[in-house]
């Protein structure tokens, strides 16, 4: 099993080119299944996640090939719509194949995703919309079975805003027979790439960015070929690496208004953001101010960075406040952040973090994709050296860490 070993206390300078998000790689892969045909895909991450996406569209029955972070599928030969539960429970997003297979083959048996490292996920909304276009669901044995379905226009509103819903459901009313009016969706903009793809694939998608989406269904969707996105969420915890260390680092390739929420708190906490086209600068302050913290759903301040955001403040002038509200027990990092001396109370799902001069580096085990991510930043800034075991969890969503890390002037090595 793979481990990281940092020694801390290094600040971090130089440029680092951020890799297209995963979370907008995932929903374009399953989108692929919309149309036969060969799909190109480019600035497509080299992930856990992503691999492990390509393996679920190969049981179905397409060809997928990778030439560095061009990924080229071909969904003419799809002839199964079984996701099984062995390659689902390791990658939730794998129920985003479920929209595009009932689209396209009116049947599907894809396996419930079951929980995560931090607590339940339902799908009770990816379930309720496909019902509500006419989508005969079934569940038996741990899968979701749709059998003679016709996906039709419907009228649908989320009771709270969910990210892979909306994608879905998305997915399911581009081809479906009439219009769809979704209310209350998402607005990542991962959810929002997605739309930009489908419609340039011949869909048409009104209001994309926005709250409500009006989708009039269409017969047939041409081939993908885009670039993803920039991912918002890495590009981030670089900024927090810069913040911690009192370096200065130029994240290259991103989209600043895709992660003003984080650029500003991170202002708030003391480091200066410089805003170009494609690029951002930060420069870390000699150490951070305490911040409070509420996350939200787009455009508000991520949840996928309150566990870096909590690495940030244990080390800050003063006491934080951190609120997830979008999940209330995404807090698995907080007992590992304590073995490094981090001083955190947690009392439901708001952690109030005391800011202590220094971390000191010590043996931690990463839970979950983000929490690694907050153990690596701690490690970063820490005295001595920090071992992180079950890094798996951090291959799922940042690409080459430890080489981009170490070019900026981090000594982390990947040890086993
Ligand atoms: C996506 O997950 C991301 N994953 C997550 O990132 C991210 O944390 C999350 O959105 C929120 O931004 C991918 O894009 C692959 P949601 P998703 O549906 O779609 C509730 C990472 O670190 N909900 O927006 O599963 C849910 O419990 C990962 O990269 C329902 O109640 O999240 C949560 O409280 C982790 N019923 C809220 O909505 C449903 O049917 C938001 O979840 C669906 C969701």
């Amino acid at each position: 099993m793979d481990k990281l070993l940092i020694t801390g206390g290094r600040p971090l300078h130089g440029a680092v080119p951020i890799s297209g998000a995963k979370n907008a790689a995932l929903p374009v892969m399953a989108a692929t299944l919309l149309a036969p045909g060969v799909h190109r895909l480019r600035n497509v991450p080299r992930l856990r996640d992503t691999r492990t996406f390509a393996k679920v569209l190969e049981l179905l029955g397409a060809k997928v090939s990778f030439d560095g972070n061009l990924c080229s599928i071909d969904s003419t030969g799809v002839n199964s719509v079984e996701a099984p539960y062995e390659l689902v429970k390791t990658m939730r997003a794998s129920i985003y194949v479920l929209a595009p297979l009932l689209a396209r083959f009116g049947a599907a048996r894809v396996s419930l995703p079951g929980g995560c490292a931090w607590g339940p996920r339902p799908v009770n909304l990816h379930l309720a919309g496909l019902q509500a276009m006419g989508a005969a669901l079934d569940i038996d044995h741990g899968y979701i079975v749709g059998r003679n379905v016709k996906l039709k226009g419907a009228r649908f509103g989320f009771d709270v805003v969910s990210v892979g819903a909306t994608a879905q459901l998305m997915m399911a009313a581009v081809l479906a027979e009439g219009t769809t009016v979704l209310e209350n969706v998402a607005v990542e903009p991962d959810v929002t790439a997605l739309g930009d793809v489908l419609v340039a694939c011949g869909a048409r998608i009104e209001g994309l960015g926005t709250r409500q989406l009006t989708i009039q269904g269409v017969t047939a969707l041409r081939p993908i070929d885009t670039t993803i996105i920039p991912d918002r969420i890495e590009a981030a915890t670089f900024a927090a690496a810069a913040a911690m260390t009192g370096g200065c680092l130029k994240l290259e390739r991103v989209v600043a208004a895709h992660f003003e929420a984080a650029l500003r708190k991170l202002e708030e906490a003391g480091s200066t953001i410089e805003r170009a086209i494609d690029a951002v600068t930060v420069t870390g302050p000699a150490r951070p101010k305490a911040v409070n913290v509420v996350t939200q759903p787009f455009p508000g301040f991520a949840t996928d960075m309150q566990a870096q955001m909590i690495a940030v403040c244990a080390i800050a002038d003063g006491t934080s406040v951190i609120e997830d509200t979008v999940y209330l027990d995404r807090f698995t990092h907080v007992p590992e952040l304590a073995r490094m001396g981090a001083s955190i109370e947690l009392k439901g799902n708001v952690a109030v973090v005391k800011g202590v001069e220094r971390l000191s580096g010590a043996q931690v085990m990463a839970t979950d994709l983000r929490a690694s991510a907050s153990l690596v930043l701690a490690g970063l800034a820490a005295q001595g050296e920090t071992l992180i075991d079950r890094i798996y969890h951090l291959d799922r969503g940042y690409e080459a860490l430890e080489q981009k890390l170490g070019a900026l002037g981090a000594r982390i090595q990947r040890v086993n």
